[in-house]
């Protein structure tokens, strides 16, 4: 069952949303060659709790941290550790809130320091794949309208999509209904209506859509080697443009 969300509970997860905003527009400048995946988790830590959130990701499932940091190869759900990130590399780092009994989850992939131009290639990719599929996210469009732009125009660009993982609704749970993935034909799927509160989170490849999982049980990484962006906003269906509740403006 989707869970479409009344006004009152749109603005309660806007204030979740806002502190997963804020939180990662902190963290652009604080990732630099030299710190540590673990250092990012704390000072994220810090700035949630600060503004009176709690880490909704610790626990979720058994995950062992506060947020999720994954470097180069890494897709998604890569653990914090000691591991020092260096010049050249990638690192998408999710992040989710939980505030007065709502959750907001969004994610980014950076650049540390001067980064290739395939690097480069895919983190703009990626990050427009996400608003592509954003501008299919009205009322009346389905579901995989959102999956099938996002699939187009990633392979357009030489790129493949990850299908093991998919977005997801979001609301009093971290993980709600209807899932989205990023590929599939339009036309399929829920119906999009206003008040469906929506995770939308393409993962790209540079290489094949394969991955495999670590021996941690959690770090999902390319099967091929290539290296993976993520980008994720949480959004509210209007009967206009989708609202992006984890974009500061
Ligand atoms: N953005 C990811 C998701 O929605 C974060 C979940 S990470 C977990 O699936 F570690 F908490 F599972
Ligand atoms: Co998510």
């Amino acid at each position: 069952m989707i869970i479409l969300k009344t006004s009152e509970e749109i603005e309660k997860m806007a204030r979740a949303c806002r502190i997963v905003a804020e939180t990662l527009e902190d963290l652009r400048s604080f990732v630099r060659s030299g710190v540590s995946t673990k250092e990012i988790e704390r000072r994220a830590e810090e700035k949630i709790n600060a503004k009176g959130g709690i880490p909704a990701f610790k626990g979720y499932r058994g995950y062992p941290a506060s947020i999720c940091t994954s470097v180069n190869n890494q897709v998604i759900h890569g653990i914090p550790s000691q591991l020092r990130l260096k010049e050249g590399d990638i690192i998408s780092i999710d992040l989710g809130v939980y505030l007065d009994g709502f959750y907001g989850d969004a994610a980014v992939t950076l650049p540390v320091g001067e980064i290739s131009l395939l690097a480069q290639k895919l983190i703009k990719v990626t990050e427009d794949a996400l608003y592509i599929g954003i501008d299919k996210a009205t009322s009346r469009n389905r579901v995989s309208d959102i999956s099938s732009a996002i699939q187009s125009y990633v392979e357009s660009n030489g790129f493949s999509v990850v299908r093991a993982f998919v977005g997801h609704g979001i609301g009093m749970s971290l993980h709600e209904e209807p899932q989205i993935p990023n590929f599939g034909v339009s036309g399929q799927g829920p119906r999009l209506k206003e008040g469906m509160t929506l995770a939308i989170e393409p993962m790209v490849n540079t290489g094949g859509h394969e991955v495999g999982i670590l021996d941690d049980g959690w770090t999902a990484v390319t099967l091929d080697g290539g290296i993976s962006a993520h980008f994720e906003h949480t959004i509210v269906i209007t009967d206009g443009d989708a609202r992006i509740l984890t974009k500061l403006n």
